[in-house]
């Protein structure tokens, strides 16, 4: 199974902010960014493996900048990093200045799937080569983050997390 960079698994998801989407304070509902998230997360995971993905977990939500009504909301997910069936999602989330065009950081997350064939059976899927620093950083950390979340779901004892041991010793 060849190796991809996760520039091949980038995907964009460009769109407003309508009424309907917003809380009392004319913003976008959290709900409603986490599935635009998710989204996007799911295509670029689906474009690294080529095959059916579902979402495991969603490992970190960051809700920094709030982002209001009729804003033009970019999402971009890229896999950050494989293991055997599951990939790390890391998600961007831009909101652009209509008159400068500026692009300013609001949210960024961190989601978990898994590759399955049709009966649900978690498949093997291709490694992630990083490349720019930024992907490298991001690479090195998601074995962490994996640990994390298994301990946090019950998944792993918190005596096998090697990685999040390392942390503290
Ligand atoms: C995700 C799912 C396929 C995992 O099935 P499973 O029987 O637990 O399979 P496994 O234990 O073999 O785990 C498969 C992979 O997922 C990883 N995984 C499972 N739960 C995880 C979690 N909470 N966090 C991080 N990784 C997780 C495992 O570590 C394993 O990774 P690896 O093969 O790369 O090492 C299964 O739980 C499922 O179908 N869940 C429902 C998914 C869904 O419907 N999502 C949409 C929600 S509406």
């Amino acid at each position: 199974m060849q190796a991809k960079t996760p520039e091949q698994s980038k995907t964009i998801l460009t769109d407003v902010v309508l009424p309907g989407e917003t809380n009392a304070l004319n913003s976008l509902f959290g709900g409603e960014l986490l599935a635009r998230m998710d989204r996007a997360a799911s295509i670029s995971a689906s474009r690294h493996c080529r095959q059916i993905v579902v979402t495991a977990s969603v490992n970190h939500v960051a809700f920094t900048r709030s982002v209001p009504l009729g804003s033009v909301v970019t999402v971009e997910a890229k896999v950050s990093r494989a293991f055997k069936t599951s990939m790390e999602v890391f998600i961007d989330v831009w909101i652009e200045d209509r008159t400068s065009g500026e692009k300013l950081k609001a949210n960024e997350g961190i989601y978990t799937f898994v590759a399955v064939d049709e009966t649900g059976k978690p498949v093997t899927v291709p490694e992630v080569v990083p490349e720019t620093e930024l992907e490298k950083q991001r690479f090195e950390a998601a074995l962490r983050r994996k640990q994390l979340s298994l301990v946090l779901a019950g998944k792993m004892k918190p005596n096998e997390a090697t990685e999040l041991k390392a942390l503290f010793v």
